[in-house]
């Protein structure tokens, strides 16, 4: 595999004359007057979901320059290793191998995972391991004696499955409580564990590593608090889901469910991680949701590149953030059972994209993951549209809105697609006042991605679109999208700091930071 960072490619500069000469001056009120065909030209279907394209600021030749770019940069066979399980995670030296979790048992692509001896061994795992996992959770389902389930985790470990959960609300046992407990704030656990009775409920100490300071605190807390109220049976109050089985036992553990190195804790929800939504939608719903993702995954892996809406989205965010200088991108979803969804995007392209090196460790001279953050729709409206319509920033905005409602209140879901659609065209058209205050600049960009109705298989679908994305624009960029270095030194400091905290030795600290650690101790 030949992989060539982007900015070495021909078509990189090919690109920045094209955005000096067309693409800074694009206007699509201008594009769709122009273009009859702009609408069919930039939409698309992919698995469980319709893109519609056409409001971004992109020409039929930037896209064709875009397609080049990936061309050149060797996306594809970057693509094809990773779904080969190579090590493509050169700095941990692991394979990325979350989109095998999805394969259905007898899968045509799992021929191609062979390529590496490790995964070759532990694959024949996965449906065993998940098998075990949805039984379990068929079990917990079926015991009406337990009400309560707590999932003990934080990062990978707590945004997909809480997401998730509610997400598929719609789906969900009722008589089955889901908390979720991930930071080491204790007001968190402490809040939850109020309102607990320690016979009817079910921890899940959910880490990949098993050492993570801030669930190993909250899990040491939560089986104290279990055995101060008399409870004795662990194997039925307490399951472990992670890779470290062996430390899960050692902290008294039995029911354990794990996983490999080769599953990203931000690519973790289709593991045992995934185990509270499986809890909440039953195995059948669970197994639709790694459908939903593995059609996504062939999507992905055999669309020619013109139709490849996981390749065209990455693209587009290598052109908003490297050409038009973009730094942030607005995800609305329209549908609050996405509330989470932003959050879980912060960490699946900040974590996996945030770097400042490329996978050689050579500094980019060119910026790189663009911020993530956004609130559903309508509440955003009524809090920071104001500044995506007239401020000094353009912020791409990736519009989610959800055909189908599972309510019977029509009125309020014609209100709420009608917002969207108005957004997405208010952003776009603008509205000229020569009073400056009234004045809406227009030509903002935005993509729609619209789906039929928001099941497991097309939330499935729809996580999987935003990973490969990610995927996508980290290749091009010649990053390592698989580790995060970039956490290590806050956990190693914040060790250094507490024995501080506790002892008031402020020796060889910086004085903003010796002042405030003599304020909280006074
Ligand atoms: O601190 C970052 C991180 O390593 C994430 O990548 C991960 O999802 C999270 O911590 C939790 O890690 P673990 O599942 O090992 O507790």
């Amino acid at each position: 595999m030949t992989r060539i960072r982007g900015d070495r490619t021909p078509a990189w500069s090919q690109l920045q004359a094209h955005y000096q000469n067309v693409g800074q001056g694009l206007d699509l009120k201008e594009a769709f007057a122009q273009d009859a065909q702009r609408f069919a030209r930039f939409s698309q279907n992919a698995p469980y979901i319709f893109a519609d394209l056409s409001k971004n600021l992109l020409d039929t030749q930037a896209q064709d320059l875009l397609l080049q770019l990936a061309q050149q940069s060797g996306v594809l066979e970057h693509r094809d290793a990773m779904f080969a399980g190579q090590a493509i995670n050169n700095t941990e030296q692991r394979a990325v191998g979350h989109a095998l979790l999805r394969n259905p048992p007898v899968a045509p692509t799992d021929r191609a995972w062979s390529a590496t001896e490790n995964i070759a061994n532990e694959r024949t795992l996965v449906h065993p391991t998940l098998d075990a996992m949805l039984a379990f959770s068929e079990t917990v389902r079926a015991d009406t004696g337990i009400t309560d389930v707590v999932n003990i985790g934080i990062g990978g470990s707590d945004l997909g499955p809480q997401m998730a959960v509610l997400a598929l609300d719609a789906f969900a046992l009722s008589g089955k409580r889901l908390h979720f407990v991930s930071n080491v704030d204790g007001h968190e656990l402490a809040a939850v564990l109020k309102h607990l009775k320690v016979g009817s409920t079910l921890f899940l100490i959910a880490s990949k590593t098993f050492t993570t300071i801030e669930t190993m605190t909250n899990a040491h807390s939560a089986k104290a608090w279990f055995t101060a109220q008399g409870g004795t049976d662990t194997a039925r109050h307490f399951a472990a889901l992670t890779t470290n089985v062996a430390a899960a036992k050692a902290f008294g553990i039995s029911t354990t469910f794990g996983f490999w190195d080769w599953v990203g804790g931000r690519y973790s929800v289709w593991s045992a991680i995934g185990l509270p939504l499986a809890i909440a939608i039953g195995a059948t719903g669970f197994r639709d949701f790694l459908a939903g993702a593995h059609a996504m995954d062939e999507h992905f892996r055999t669309a020619p590149p013109e139709e490849n809406l996981p390749l065209r989205l990455g693209l587009l965010d290598v052109w908003y953030r490297n050409f038009h200088g973009f730094t942030s991108r607005s995800i609305a979803p329209y549908h609050s059972a996405l509330r989470r969804f932003p959050a879980y995007l912060q960490q699946l392209e900040m974590e996996s994209n945030g770097k400042r090196v490329d996978a050689s460790g050579e500094s980019l001279p060119f910026g790189t993951s663009p911020v993530l953050w956004g609130e559903p729709g309508t509440n955003g409206q009524h809090a920071y549209y104001q500044m995506l319509h007239q401020g000094t920033d353009v912020v791409p905005v990736e519009f989610i809105a959800v055909k189908k409602a599972r309510h019977s209140l029509p009125v309020h879901h014609e209100l709420l697609l009608s917002n969207v659609l108005a957004q997405a065209q208010a952003l776009m058209v603008g509205k000229v006042d020569a009073g400056g205050h009234k004045h809406f600049p227009g030509n903002r960009p935005s993509t729609f991605l619209l789906l039929d109705d928001l099941t497991p298989a097309s939330l499935g679908a729809l996580i999987a679109l935003q990973e490969h994305r990610v995927f996508v624009s980290g290749s091009i960029w010649g990053i390592n999208s698989f580790d995060q270095w970039g956490v290590e030194l806050g956990k190693v400091l914040a060790k250094d700091v507490q024995a501080r905290l506790v002892s008031g030795d402020a020796s060889g600290l910086d004085a903003s930071t010796a002042g405030l650690l003599a304020r909280l101790r006074s």
